[in-house]
C-alpha cells in the first residue's frame, strides 16, 4: 500500500486527477470504478480542466459508479446519476452507452445486483477503483457489519450515514435509507485502488482502516489485503496516522 499525505484537499484532488488521468492516458479503453460524495469533487475539477486543456480523452473509458441510492429518480438533484452527470460527465466526452450507474429505482432490486455485477465482469472487470471513505469506514456503501458482503447488493444505511449526508438534502428525512452498492468482493477484484479521504472528521476511520485489524466492523480495513492500493490523504485526515510518509 502506498500512502501519499497532501498539504491540503486541493493538493489532494490535484494529486488523485493525475493517477487517474496517468492510467487512462496509458489506457485509453480503461474501465473506472467512481465514487460521489464531497470528497472526489476536486478530482473531478481537475479531471474536466484536463480533458479541456490537455486532450485528456474519456472517448473509450467505461465507467461504474460504486453506489446509487434506491427510490430516487435518475434525473433526482439528489440521485449519484444527476451528481455524476453535473460534476463531471456532461464535461467530459465519456459515451453515454459507456456509463454504468445502478438503477435505485429498479422494480425488481435483486435482479438489478445482479444485472450489474455482470455488466462489470462483462466489461472485464474495473481497472482502476476510486473509493472516497465514510467517517464510518464505509466504502461505497459497504457499512460496518459483521461480515463483509460479496457482491453488488441492497443495504440499509448506518443512521450516521444518514446524518452524514444530510448535508445535501433539505432535510433528513428526505435522505433515502437504503441504496445498492458494489460489494466488498466486487471491490477487491479491482486490479488497482485509490483511497482519497479528506479532512479531520476522517483521521479516525483512515488510521483504523490501513494500521488497525482487518474487521467488517471497519470496511475499509479490507484494503490492507489488496495488492494494489494507492491512498492520497490531505494533512488531517493524515493527522492519526503513526506511520505516515
Ligand atoms: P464524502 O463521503 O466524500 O462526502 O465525505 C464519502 C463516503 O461516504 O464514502
Amino acid at each position: 500500500m502506498k500512502i501519499i499525505v497532501a498539504a491540503d484537499y486541493d493538493e489532494m484532488s490535484k494529486l488523485a486527477a493525475n493517477h487517474v488521468a496517468q492510467w487512462v492516458r496509458q489506457n485509453p479503453k480503461a474501465v473506472l470504478g467512481l465514487p460521489t460524495g464531497g470528497t472526489p469533487l476536486g478530482m473531478y475539477r481537475n479531471l474536466i480542466e484536463m480533458h479541456r486543456g490537455s486532450n485528456l480523452s474519456f472517448k473509450d473509458v467505461t465507467t461504474f459508479n460504486l453506489d446509487e441510492y434506491v427510490g430516487l429518480e435518475p434525473h433526482h438533484s439528489n440521485s449519484y446519476r444527476y451528481y455524476m452527470y453535473e460534476n463531471f460527465f456532461k464535461h467530459i466526452d465519456v459515451q453515454e452507452h459507456n456509463v454504468n450507474i445502478p438503477d435505485g429505482t429498479a422494480e425488481d432490486l435483486e435482479q438489478e445486483c445482479i444485472h450489474y455485477e455482470d455488466k462489470i465482469r462483462n466489461a472485464g472487470g474495473i481497472d482502476l477503483m476510486v473509493l472516497g471513505l465514510g467517517n464510518n469506514g464505509h466504502i461505497g456503501f459497504n457499512e460496518p457489519s459483521d461480515r463483509f458482503p460479496a457482491t453488488t447488493h441492497v443495504t440499509k444505511l448506518d443512521e450516521s450515514t444518514v446524518q452524514a449526508n444530510a448535508r445535501f438534502f433539505e432535510r433528513i428525512d428526505q435522505v433515502p435509507r437504503y441504496s445498492i452498492t458494489i460489494g466488498i468482493g466486487s471491490i477487491m477484484r479491482c486490479r488497482r485502488i485509490l483511497l482519497l479521504a479528506s479532512g479531520k472528521a476522517k483521521a479516525r476511520a483512515i488510521s483504523a482502516a490501513l494500521e488497525g485489524p482487518v474487521t467488517p466492523s471497519l470496511p475499509a480495513s479490507i484494503l490492507q489485503f489488496h495488492p494494489d492500493v494507492t491512498v492520497i490523504l490531505d494533512a488531517e485526515a493524515a493527522s492519526k496516522l503513526t506511520n505516515a510518509v
